[in-house]
């Protein structure tokens, strides 16, 4: 049987503060548990919200690095914008603080010091990659070189851009240091292990046998982990950013940054309940009492890290609770490619709020409709669109508006009476009352976008119900049927508020003031009598507005200027083609000819025909540049052309006598080779 709970913690995912949050976050991790949490309170269950900032590791110094500034300074500046970011999609953590707190140093130190005292690590000898030039150890991600398995360029640590695989950097073909590109060295360093290979079996019992009803991408994960055998994994580091390593004769070692990370979800709950404990009560209570059920919202890169190693560092250390749940996301593409920070594609969430203000809600509506729960998907600004003005503002908005407006047009704004309620009335109030079972089913499970769905059948509903009742039509002969039709939509507006909470909270929070809904519970989800008669509503206005091509286009045009940049970015020049002898050159004859005259060909829309001085005759070149040049602009230049090419008839009829040299750029355009200075027409290149 289910284990009952009494209360729930609730953790994201700790984003590494080295750069803004982009849609792939807030897809994956930071709205679905959000919507979970929204849930949960407003069912009234004791809840707690964690989240903050990863602000240890490599990607930290590589970006400090970069920008020549202290990680600190990065740090200081993400955590900053992060932490606002989240605010202003309604990210409703209860506490969101950061792993450079001195709370969190003291605190993961302890932690670490207590499995070294009670010899639950392994002290390891191992040879690791030194970069001579700086003098430093280079960590698995400041190591790049061929993936052994895909063959793509990998980091030490793990193969992003390809099969994905954890990886040990001395598994990579042909290591460098990512940071000077020299080749490393190998030499010997100690550090301390987590014995994971110890704890194999119980993690093989307490998830394969315990946790069967994971998601299949989780439990799959999980089980091909254990499937093989775990080996000790290192919680220290050469390195000199991070928590030191609290133990003596570690000097210039840090705690690995995946084992600092996860004890922030502690440290933070213990800030937040030290500041407020009548609140909050002890960290303890979250933690470590057997009634408390942990939920880990995270990524599908993070599922080894919460699912085994955190598990196998509570379980060490002893007194803790475990995950009961790990809801683990796919990725997000973004227009049919991986997001990339590296790369710029992404859509940043604090560049999304100058360019949609006001419109949070419209994104988390379509990040959740399009949630990567099972496999990755992707985001299109087109379907973003779409999304938004045939459903947000056509179906629910639409509906809103319909019942407020008539309201205060035939009823000056008061809900009118229930009268005596139809065959057809009473089948649709059935229809909305089964909606509070499904979604809730559906948010048990964690199925986010078919919940969200299930609400928005609520609104479908109401619209079809003023369509198939036109109230309208009723005005001048039966008032006491819109009054009952009025008030049976505006019951619904108001269970509309109840069910889009979760999703889209300020969305619920306006319609929720048109309303002027006092009360407001899942509970209530469901009923007829959420709005008394002769109640008096507040003003209507629009819930959602429409979106534009032009704002859409303009996030197209944003697209194709980063991959434009790119492409430029990593153009690499053709290879050189074999030798040829002198003898071969000197069998092409360039010349320089002046452009007398340059027009379109009829039909053909890559082709200028010229007519080109060479010095000896006037004579015809057909070339491909049309899309590149206007006609015009050529005339009375010099070009370059081959003169004995021997002539090309086209499909038209039209020979060319020559072939003019153009350069190809990166991008596919061309563009005609000049001279620097005028010569007489029909010279020779030499
Ligand atoms: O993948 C990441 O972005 C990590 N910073 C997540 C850390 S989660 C937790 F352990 F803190
Ligand atoms: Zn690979």
């Amino acid at each position: 049987m289910e284990k009952k709970f009494k209360r729930t913690t609730v953790t994201s995912a700790l984003p590494y503060a080295n750069g803004p949050v982009h849609i792939g976050h807030l897809a994956g991790v930071y709205v679905p548990a959000d919507i979970y949490v929204r849930y949960l309170r407003l069912k009234d269950e004791e809840v707690l919200f964690v989240g903050g900032s990863d602000e240890h590791g490599v990607p930290v110094t590589q970006r400090a690095r970069k920008e020549g500034i202290t990680p600190q300074d990065v740090v200081d500046r993400y955590h900053n914008i992060i932490k606002e970011s989240f605010k202003e999609f309604g990210i409703s953590f209860d506490v969101y603080s950061r792993t450079t707190s001195e709370e969190h140093h003291k605190f993961a130190s302890d932690f670490f010091r207590k499995l070294y005292d009670e010899g639950k690590l392994v002290e390891q000898s191992t040879m690791q990659f030194y970069d001579e030039k700086t003098g430093k150890f280079l960590t698995d991600r400041d190591v790049v070189g061929e993936c052994p398995y895909c063959h793509k360029q990998a980091y030490g640590n793990q193969c992003e851009e390809g099969c994905g695989r954890a990886l040990e950097p001395t598994e990579l073909i042909n290591p460098r240091s990512k940071e000077t590109g020299e080749t490393p060295v190998l030499r010997e360093t100690k550090n301390w292990y987590l014995p994971l290979n110890e704890y194999q079996q119980w993690l093989k019992e307490w998830i394969l046998e315990g946790h069967k009803e994971w998601r299949p991408n989780v439990y799959g994960q999980c089980k091909s982990w254990l499937d093989m055998d775990l080996q000790p994994r290192a919680m220290t580091r050469d390195l000199d950013w991070g928590i030191p390593v609290p133990v003596e004769g570690a000097n210039g070692k840090v705690l690995y940054v995946w084992f600092d990370a996860p004890i922030g979800y502690i440290s933070n709950t213990k800030e937040l309940c030290d500041n407020e404990p009548e609140r909050w009560g002890s960290w303890e209570k979250w933690w470590q009492d057997e009634d408390t059920r942990l939920l880990h919202f995270i990524g599908k890169d993070n599922i080894v890290f919460h699912c085994i190693i955190f598990p196998t560092m509570m379980k060490a250390h002893g007194g803790y609770v475990m995950p009961d749940n790990v809801p683990s996301n796919e990725f997000l593409n973004l227009e049919d490619d991986k997001i990339s920070t590296s790369r710029n594609w992404a859509v940043w969430l604090h560049e999304y709020l100058v360019d949609f203000p006001g419109k949070q809600d419209v994104l988390r509506y379509v990040l959740t409709a399009n949630a990567p729960e099972t496999k990755d998907n992707n985001f299109t600004w087109r379907d973003f669109q779409a999304r938004n003005n045939n459903e947000l503002v056509a179906v629910y908005g639409n509906f809103v508006n319909r019942a407020l407006v008539l309201t205060h047009k035939y009823f000056d704004g008061k809900v009118p009476a229930c009268g005596e309620l139809t065959d057809y009335d009473k089948a649709t109030i059935a229809e909305f009352m089964d909606v509070k079972a499904e979604v809730e089913k559906l948010l048990d499970t964690f199925k986010f976008r078919e919940a969200q769905k299930e609400a928005m059948n609520l609104a479908r509903i109401g619209n079809k119900y003023l369509a198939d009742t036109e109230p309208w039509k009723l005005a001048k002969t039966d008032m006491e049927r819109v009054g009952t039709i009025l008030n049976l939509s505006l019951q619904l507006a108001a269970n509309l508020a109840i069910a889009f909470e979760p999703f889209l909270p300020f969305s619920s929070e306006k319609l929720r003031g048109m309303l002027g809904m006092e009360t407001f519970e899942w509970n209530q989800l469901g009923s007829t009598d959420l709005l008394a008669a002769d109640h008096q509503l507040g003003k209507a206005e629009l819930l959602f507005e429409k979106i534009e091509d032009s704002a859409i286009d303009a996030q197209m045009q944003r697209l194709e200027d980063i991959k434009k940049a790119n492409e430029a970015a990593n153009y690499k020049a053709e290879p050189v083609k074999p030798l040829v002898s002198f003898e071969d050159w000197e069998k092409l004859d360039i010349r320089v000819g002046t452009v007398l005259e340059c027009e379109r060909v009829p039909k053909m829309k890559k082709l200028l025909k010229f007519k080109i001085a060479d010095g000896l005759a006037d004579r015809t070149i057909v070339s491909g540049i049309a899309e590149h040049y206007a006609p015009e602009e050529l005339v009375g230049k010099q070009v370059l052309f081959i003169a004995n090419f021997a002539p090309r008839q086209f499909k038209n009829g039209l020979v060319s006598e020559g072939m003019i040299l153009s350069a190809e750029n990166f991008d596919g355009s061309l563009a005609v080779t000049s001279l620097l200075r005028e010569v007489k027409p029909g010279s020779q290149v030499v």
